[in-house]
């Protein structure tokens, strides 16, 4: 039977931030790099933790993590940043979903679907009015699920990225 996984921040987590920020390295160096802040992986996961670590669900800044609950071992994690596009000021929508990530091995479980639905409810806690992303087109029917929509697609790094809002309160 598969081990039940279960979900909290990483501020009570801290054990999980080093391979979380690694992993996200792997995922996402292309993007990090070409962001120019970070140009090995031990300064993006320095930073990751610093940034990452401290919010305790009353700020956006709470990164959401998922792990096994007996075995403990470290499932995804997703956040909300300030600026997830900072090479393109033209795109200055505020807050992003951002980092979302499930390790390779505990894909196509839901958990990446558990992680979106706990920061949406912590945006509606938070009372955010309206949440953004960015993805590449594989994706843009996942996110389409929980009722993101599509504002605009333009061309980031290597693809066409589409951008997508999900507005919380009327
Ligand atoms: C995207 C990601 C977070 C999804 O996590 P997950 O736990 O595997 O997703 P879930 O199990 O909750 O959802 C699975 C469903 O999402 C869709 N889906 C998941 N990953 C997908 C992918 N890579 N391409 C297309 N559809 C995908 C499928 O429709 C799938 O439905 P199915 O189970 O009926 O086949 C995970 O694949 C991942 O970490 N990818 C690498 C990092 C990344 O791309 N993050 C998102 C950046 S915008």
């Amino acid at each position: 039977m598969e081990e039940e996984i279960v979900y909290g921040t990483l501020s009570e987590h801290m054990e999980f931030a080093v391979e979380a920020g690694s992993l996200s390295w792997k995922e996402w160096k292309r993007e990090v790099q070409f962001e120019e802040k970070y140009e090995s992986e031990q300064p993006y996961i320095d930073w990751f933790i610093e940034d990452y670590g401290y919010g305790s669900g009353d700020s956006l800044k709470t990164a959401i993590v998922a792990f096994t609950k007996e075995t403990k071992k470290f499932v995804g994690i997703g956040v909300f940043v300030k600026d997830d596009l900072k090479s393109r000021p033209d795109i200055n929508f505020s807050p992003w979903l951002a980092n979302l990530l499930v390790h390779p091995d505990f894909r196509r479980r839901k958990v990446g679907t558990g992680i979106v639905h706990k920061l949406i409810q912590l945006a509606k806690d938070l009372k955010i009015d309206t949440i953004y992303l960015w993805t590449r087109t594989d994706k843009v029917k996942w996110y389409r699920s929980f009722g993101f929509e599509e504002i605009l697609v333009t061309f980031y790094l290597f693809s066409d990225i589409h951008v997508m809002k999900k507005q919380l309160r009327e």
